[in-house]
């Protein structure tokens, strides 16, 4: 037989070298290895020969088909390393990428305003007590010295539910509930939502949210009551502003005031923020009427303390300068997704 194995071995591991994919590599195998191969061919031509040839042939067949199977098999790897690390980089994970934000919801600018307020008179010793938002007329008004006929009930437009019973007008009614308890010191306070007959508008809505504060025990002066609500004003809108009070009158505390701030704004100036006045009003306070510890149940002579009354929404609207108190009650999500 006249066969040039070494020419057959070097053209096979030529077209091994040159293969530009798995498939080529494949049909080169089947070129050489398969039923019509070159290789095949020459294996079934061996009944040919005689022993001795055979046996030759036989070995160095071998060794030719071995080195081309092993070049096809390297072919093969790298190919398939080269497939396989194309895949990993599609489908690599950058970690350094940063996460996705993930829609969780967040605090209506008037509860982040109450939390604030809580945690500055916690801080001062305070409790937080709750009352009912469905108030006996005795509690909302009587108590806190305002009997019928008082031209405060005018100020505060009162939805009545029966002659007795109304929705609260204000948070005041629970001073009333906790002092009815005889318990001294009393030292809290309490948020919720209040009501008046009043219609829409920038300014007014006919239900809005007030925290109320007591201070009540045999010594509590008027300084008592200016050095603990600048406290409050100081840590929440920061420590450069100054307080005022004014007098004022509410029926259950005597004497009463306002307490201003300067405007955080201009820093007492004056500007549009504050209406060129320097300064803005953020609550009422005053001294416990003696009235109201009597009507109460308490001893007026070995009681005095001060109360206050701050408006939630006003801090709101002050605190991120809104100027239309409708769009904290609109759920307008492009609104409400500012206060994170
Ligand atoms: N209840 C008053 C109002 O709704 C606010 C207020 C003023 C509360 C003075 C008080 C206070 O406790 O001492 O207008």
């Amino acid at each position: 037989m006249d066969i040039n194995l070494d020419k057959i071995k070097d053209k096979a591991i030529e077209s091994i070298d040159n293969a530009s994919d798995l498939k080529a590599l494949d049909d080169i195998r089947v070129s050489y290895f398969g039923k019509k191969g070159e290789i095949t061919a020459i294996m079934q031509r061996f009944k040919e020969l005689k022993d001795e040839e055979r046996k030759e042939l036989g070995k160095a067949i071998n060794l030719v088909k071995s080195a081309i199977e092993d070049e096809i098999k390297l072919r093969q790897k790298k190919f398939t390393e080269k497939i396989l690390g194309e895949k990993l980089k599609r489908e690599a994970i950058d970690v350094t990428l940063p996460s996705k934000k993930v829609n969780i919801g967040h605090l209506h600018p008037c509860t982040i305003v109450y939390n604030d307020v809580r945690k500055i008179f916690e801080k001062m010793g305070y409790t937080v007590v709750t009352g009912p938002e469905i108030e006996y007329d005795l509690y909302n008004f009587e108590k806190l010295n305002i009997e019928k006929g008082h031209p405060a009930r005018d100020e505060q437009d009162t939805f009545y539910i029966n002659d007795k019973v109304l929705l609260r007008t204000q948070t005041s009614p629970v001073q009333a509930r906790v002092m009815e308890k005889g318990k001294l010191p009393i030292c809290i306070i309490s948020a919720g939502r209040v009501f008046r007959s009043d219609s829409v508008d920038a300014t007014h809505s006919p239900t809005f949210h007030q925290i109320e504060g007591l201070v009540v025990s045999d010594n509590i002066s008027f300084a008592d009551l200016k050095g603990t609500l600048t406290v409050f004003a100081k840590s929440f809108f920061g420590n450069d502003i100054k307080t005022r009070f004014r007098p004022h009158h509410f029926p259950f505390t005597e004497p009463s005031a306002e307490m201003d701030v300067s405007c955080f704004k201009c820093g007492g100036k004056g500007c549009r923020f504050c209406k060129n006045e320097g300064w803005i009003e953020i609550l009422g306070c005053g001294m416990v009427n003696p009235k109201v510890y009597e009507l109460c149940g308490l001893d007026k002579d070995k009681c005095q303390g001060f109360a206050f009354g701050i408006g939630i929404e006003r801090l709101a609207l002050l605190k991120y300068e809104i100027d239309d108190m409708r769009l904290l009650y609109e759920n307008d999500m492009r609104f409400l997704n500012q206060f994170d």
